[in-house]
């Protein structure tokens, strides 16, 4: 047992009339009443001077900037390069309950003095309701530094190696040599976080490339960070043009591994620039996690009113922009017209709406024009495909946010695109089986699984939940019986997928920690 007692950092209800909404009215409107300058922190210094900025604005409302964030040009690029192998240093030598204190002290001003500030950036940059910037910035983000902390201890601890009389063997965890290049999406503050935390507290240090789309609050944790005592130069924060800073970081020899979340696209050709090098000092580790299309199987036997209330969830909070997102549906014939008439009576209380000033709301916007037209793309097609119907839904509207409405789609052909294919919004597509082919379904679905992250058996019957089990064994990095597919807690399930999901090194674990150390064997006859 871990003599670390680390628990979960516990979820604010923000009933209307507490102190917490209060204080995050007030941040709320902080953040919008001026649009910040957001610098480039490299080496612990701010740099603004003489860059070009780009605008990040909010979803529910693209005429609001939020914030303008300077662009790493490739000087500054170079200058995190430099930083990172020279704070290394000192920071590799330190010890690990020091390297821990730090991250400690940032998961608890995360979880108090930043908290509304956290949730406020989150909420207004990346469309969050309340609930969902909580369980993110809050509660994943703290427990991933937390949980990493505990982790790193235990594998610290291992000693593999007997050591008889005269002979002393040891074990040394080494950070790695070079740099770990962090790459982060916008969905996840808490993702972002954990890219750069899980390999510096092992003791490398790191350029950090945010998301365009996330770079507000990403500027606030990595401002906390530095106030939590982060060495300068430990992690770098180089917001700017995604290839551009690339391509620079990986002509340097001293790139060391790749710590990525986003898109399999990006990640693929990522891993083939990465492969066709051959100047690298040490074999870069490469760590991703990418798409999903994660579904939800239904047996006969499960329990009604629970799964259609899951599969809510798990399809439409955060719009369905969790990689974890529950995006395909199976239905047993005999229940699925039920199913479906209860779905639609809970989606028909659903509004979409701008979740900053009802931060109650369910639903706000998607992230940015790209998706919305991708989606409302997808939705135009729906419409005319004869093998698809659009059941609920199908609305669409960028006047003044990227508003798409929850849209469930129903489909007579189980190998349509549309069960195979990742929209990353609020789109969800089912197919009704006959209930004698369980089997056979569980079949289709590993077969169109080109993706493995997440997905979810819904049944009573212990004989299909064992058969899904089996039969689903590759399809889900993250399989859930009778819980929807979103949702991993720190601590609790580990998070990641194989196939096209990534590379399943499952973020809040000690395996993920293993990838960023090099590990040395040291032999001394006495
Ligand atoms: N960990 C989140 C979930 O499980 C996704 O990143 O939904």
């Amino acid at each position: 047992q871990s003599p670390l007692h680390i628990t979960n950092e516990p979820i604010k209800p923000f009933e209307s009339t507490s102190t917490d909404v209060l204080l995050l009215k007030k941040a709320l409107q902080k953040y919008q009443s001026k649009a910040l300058e957001i610098p480039l922190i490299i080496n612990g210094e701010k740099i603004f001077k003489n860059r070009t900025f780009k605008a990040q604005v909010n979803p529910s409302n693209h005429q609001q900037v939020l914030c303008n964030y300077a662009q790493a040009e490739p000087s500054d690029v170079q200058k995190a390069i430099d930083a990172a192998m020279e704070s290394k240093k000192a920071w590799a030598k330190m010890s690990l309950d020091e390297r821990s204190a730090v991250f400690l002290k940032a998961a608890d001003l995360i979880s108090t003095k930043y908290r509304y500030d956290l949730l406020a950036t989150t909420m207004l940059g990346q469309g969050k309701n309340v609930y969902q910037a909580e369980i993110d910035t809050i509660g994943e983000l703290a427990d991933f530094f937390r949980f990493n902390v505990k982790y790193a201890f235990e594998m610290y601890k291992q000693q593999p190696c007997e050591s008889t009389k005269g002979v002393w063997n040891r074990t040394e965890y080494r950070p790695l040599e070079g740099f770990v290049y962090a790459v982060s999406p916008f969905n996840f503050t808490a993702i972002a976080g954990n890219l750069f935390a899980a390999p510096a507290l092992l003791g490398n240090t790191c350029l950090w490339k945010p998301s365009a789309t996330a770079v507000l609050s990403n500027y606030l944790l990595m401002e906390i960070m530095l106030e939590a005592g982060l060495p300068k130069g430990v992690v770098n924060f180089i917001p700017g043009n995604a290839e551009k800073i690339t391509e620079q970081i990986l002509n340097d020899k001293h790139f060391a591994a790749l710590h990525f979340t986003g898109s399999t696209k990006v990640f693929k050709n990522l891993c083939k620039e990465i492969y066709s090098k051959d100047h690298f000092k040490e074999y870069p580790r490469i760590v991703g996690e990418t798409g999903g299309k994660n579904f939800h199987l239904v047996h006969e036997s499960c329990t009604l009113e629970h799964t259609v209330l899951s599969t809510l969830r798990g399809a439409f909070e955060y719009q369905g922009q969790k990689c974890s997102a529950t995006s395909r549906l199976y239905l047993p014939e005999s229940i699925s017209s039920e199913f479906i008439d209860l779905f639609k009576t809970y989606l028909s209380q659903i509004k979409t709406e701008d979740c900053s000033e009802n931060i109650k709301g369910f639903i706000g916007p998607v992230i940015h024009e790209q998706s919305f037209d991708k989606l409302a793309n997808a939705i135009e097609e729906a419409k005319k495909d004869p093998e698809l119907e659009i059941i609920s839904g199908g609305q669409y509207n960028k006047s003044k946010g990227f508003f798409v409405e929850p849209t469930l789609i129903k489909t007579t052909n189980p190998n349509h695109k549309f069960l195979k294919q990742e929209f990353f919004g609020p789109l969800l597509t089912y197919y009704v089986y006959p209930n004698n082919e369980f089997a056979e379904i569980c079949e289709t679905i590993d077969e169109t699984s080109d993706y493995g992250l997440t997905g979810s058996i819904f049944a009573q019957s212990r004989d299909a939940i064992l058969l899904a089990n089996e039969k689903l064994r590759y399809s889900a990095g993250n399989f859930y019986i009778n819980d929807k597919s979103t949702g991993a807690v720190v601590g609790q399930q580990s998070f990641g997928g194989s196939r096209q999901s990534g590379t399943c090194d499952k973020a809040g674990s000690g395996s993920l920690l293993t990838r960023f150390v090099s590990v040395r064997s040291i032999k001394e006859n006495f």
